[in-house]
């Protein structure tokens, strides 16, 4: 099986990076990695909409590119529009360890087009630097508990600052998950591997959207606010648009990792 993960899409350029990307017209050479090499693709998109949050048009453009499940983040409520249509829609999850009562669903299992396959996608959040999570560790064994009856298949989206955390995961999650992919910083990481019980891993594997910026935002903007310690309105930057990803092979049989390769492409 193989599979597309596609990190972080930053505002208009990062979704028309990633229509491209699919449709096999961005200007590097992963022309062959479009839409029909996978027969799955992932997508954080919790930065999708201006830089921050989802409308219900971003996931229908998402979906139609051929992206099979929508992950997210912290950013996931700044558009208030998404509690009308995120228990609705089964592709777009939102991290698990939220409390109990919060909209939405933290996994999801799809099948492949001719339902010969299934494919369960987890999103947590970690807990250094960021809001205050439960236990993606616990929460993240707990759900295995219940995918496990239904696939072998299962990509992990750990959205999280700290890479002491992300890599600790990685080892927590080593052979009772397919892959864990960090995303939430937006700086891709050069230490992808398939860790020795089989399980696919990148700290973070990067933003698609505007390259000439501060993770997204205008470079102008962000450093005015550090240089006067006053509230800015950043903005999406528009230039050097690339698509940041990994390609994650896994074996038919087991459901573990053969091979996980970076992409940065050119748009
Ligand atoms: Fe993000
Ligand atoms: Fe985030």
């Amino acid at each position: 099986m193989k599979i597309l993960f596609i990190g972080d899409i930053v505002g208009n350029p990062g979704r028309r990076a990633v229509t491209e990307y699919l449709k096999g017209i961005s200007k590097s050479s992963e022309e062959s990695y479009a839409k029909n090499s996978y027969d799955f693709i992932i997508a954080n998109a919790e930065n999708a909409a201006g830089g921050k949050g989802l409308t219900f048009d971003i996931v229908d453009q998402l979906l139609a590119a051929g992206v099979s499940v929508i992950t997210t983040g912290n950013h996931v409520w700044d558009v208030k529009e998404i509690l009308e249509f995120i228990d609705t829609t089964p592709q777009l999850i939102r991290p698990a360890n939220y409390p109990v009562e919060v909209p939405g669903r933290g996994f999801t299992i799809v099948a492949s087009p001719d339902s010969a396959s299934k494919l369960g996608v987890i999103n947590l959040a970690g807990q250094i630097f960021m809001n205050r999570y439960t236990n993606p560790f616990h929460e993240l064994d707990s759900i295995l508990s219940e995918i496990k009856t239904e696939t072998n298949f299962v990509i992990l989206d750990f959205h999280a600052e700290a890479t002491s955390e992300k890599i600790a995961m990685g080892w927590h999650a080593d052979g009772k998950v397919s892959a864990v992919i960090g995303t939430h910083t937006h700086v891709q990481t050069a230490d992808e591997r398939v860790l020795p019980k089989g399980t696919a891993y990148i700290s973070d594997v990067g933003m698609t959207g505007p390259h000439d910026s501060v993770i997204g935002s205008r470079v102008d903007k962000v450093l005015e606010s550090f240089l006067t310690l006053m509230p800015a309105r950043f903005g999406v930057a528009q230039d050097n648009v690339k698509l940041c990803g990994v390609a994650v092979e896994l074996d038919d049989a087991t459901g573990l990792a053969v091979s996980i390769r970076r992409i940065q492409a050119q748009i």
